[in-house]
Order: structure tokens, then C-alpha cells, then sequence
């Protein structure tokens, strides 16, 4: 059986705000596949984080693809602007409006892989209609609004469900939240390629990153039965 390729996306909601630009450019050199930007609006959510000038400051900081993260409500009207700020793929919640379809092909229009992304609430069936229009399914593996806080074992079954739907299509599952080395193999073996960390790769500071990068690529790679 062939695999998609290992992605660690690290999540900067878990960085020092105070130093965005050096965090990415830490991330970048530690072996960051993609870089996790998560954006809240206090609205979908419970909490406010950054909105897209921040995106464009730091997009000439790192080469590495910025995977942004929207839990915001409505997003239509703010999906060109996270395009134009550099955004490369946007994933918006299968929540966050009546109109799935129409925010998905808007992304795609604005030249973005698009993703969708289901709270722990929401069924695998959520994304059923709309696999034609994305290119991730991100499984929510904590409710969004925070980083630290702990993986809900319960949603590997969803993202066994998601990937018996999404059958032979190129599309990618994400795992996101409370994700490390203690549980990225049950997510890979579940169908998870690609692993949002924030807290379990930011922890211990700069000098830190790779190894804990390198823990969770070697922890899903084990139990994929590959070499690192
Ligand atoms: C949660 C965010 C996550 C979060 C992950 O709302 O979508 O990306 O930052 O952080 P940890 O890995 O600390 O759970
Ligand atoms: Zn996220």
C-alpha cells in the first residue's frame, strides 16, 4: 500500500506572538513541512488570534507551504484577502455557513487549495458532498478555539470514516489539536497524513523544534511501517 507523504504542519498559535517573523523562520529551518496559521474571530470561536496582514508579513519569511486555518464566521467575504496575503491553502469549517459549496470554490477560484475542516461535533458525512471541491479534509482533533488541550481519541474514528470516503481521491487528511508524538501513529493509522502540532513541536523553545518535529514524523512513519 502506497501512503500520501508525511506533512508536520506546526501551528504558530503556539508561538511568541511578540515574535511571529524568527518563530517562522525557526519552524522553516526545523524541518516544518507546512506552516499552520490559525485565525480566529472570537465569534466562531472563543478566542481571537490574527487576521491576514499578519499572513502577509511573514509570507516572505519561508518558502514553506502556509496552510491557513480559518474559524471564522461568515468567511466568504475574507477569503481574497487571505489569498492575497499569500495564503496557499485555505481551509474553511463545514460550520461556519450555509454555503459550503460556494466558500470551497471560491477558494479553488482564488487560485488556493482548499480544505474543510469538521468540528468534533460534526459527522464524517459532513464533507460527503463537497470531496470534489477540496484537496483536505481537516478532522478536528480538540474544539477549535485553543491550543493545549487535550487529543480527543474519539475522532480516529472519524478519520478512518473520512478516509473510506474520500476512497482513491488526492485529497489529504489533517489532524488538528492536542497532536504529538504520544498519538500521531493512532492518527496515521486511521488515515492522517498530515499532523497540525502546535504546543508538542513549540514546546522547549527554538532550539527544540527539530527534534520535536522529527518525534512525530518518526511516531506516524513507525506505524506506517516505514524507515525514518
Ligand atoms: C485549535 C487550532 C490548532 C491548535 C493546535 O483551535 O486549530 O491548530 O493551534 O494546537 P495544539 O497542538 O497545542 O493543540
Ligand atoms: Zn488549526
Amino acid at each position: 500500500m502506497s501512503f500520501a507523504p508525511l506533512i508536520i504542519a506546526p501551528s504558530i498559535l503556539a508561538s511568541d506572538f511578540a515574535r511571529f517573523g524568527e518563530e517562522v523562520r525557526a519552524l522553516d529551518v526545523a524541518g516544518a513541512d507546512w506552516i499552520h496559521l490559525d485565525v480566529m474571530d472570537g465569534h466562531f470561536v472563543p478566542n481571537i488570534s490574527f487576521g491576514p496582514e499578519v499572513v502577509r508579513a511573514l509570507r516572505p519569511l519561508s518558502a514553506r507551504t502556509f496552510d491557513v486555518h480559518l474559524m471564522i464566521a461568515p468567511v466568504d467575504p475574507y477569503l481574497e484577502a487571505f489569498a492575497k496575503a499569500g495564503a496557499d491553502h485555505i481551509t474553511v469549517h463545514a460550520e461556519a455557513g450555509p454555503h459550503l459549496h460556494r466558500s470551497l470554490q471560491a477558494v479553488r477560484a482564488l487560485g488556493c487549495r482548499a480544505g474543510v475542516a469538521l468540528n468534533p461535533g460534526t459527522p464524517a458525512s459532513a464533507v460527503a458532498h463537497v470531496l470534489d471541491l477540496v484537496d483536505l479534509v481537516l478532522v478536528m482533533t480538540v474544539n477549535p478555539g485553543f491550543g493545549g488541550q487535550a487529543f480527543l481519541a474519539p475522532m480516529l474514528d472519524k478519520v478512518a470514516d473520512v478516509k473510506a470516503m474520500i476512497a482513491d481521491r488526492p485529497i489529504v487528511i489533517e489532524v488538528d489539536g492536542g497532536v504529538g508524538p504520544d498519538n500521531a501513529g493512532a492518527c496515521a493509522a486511521a488515515g492522517a497524513s498530515v499532523f497540525v502540532a502546535g504546543s508538542s513541536v513549540l514546546r522547549g523553545g527554538p532550539d527544540a523544534y527539530a527534534d520535536n518535529i522529527a518525534a512525530i514524523r518518526e511516531a506516524a512513519a513507525l506505524a506506517r511501517g516505514e524507515m525514518v
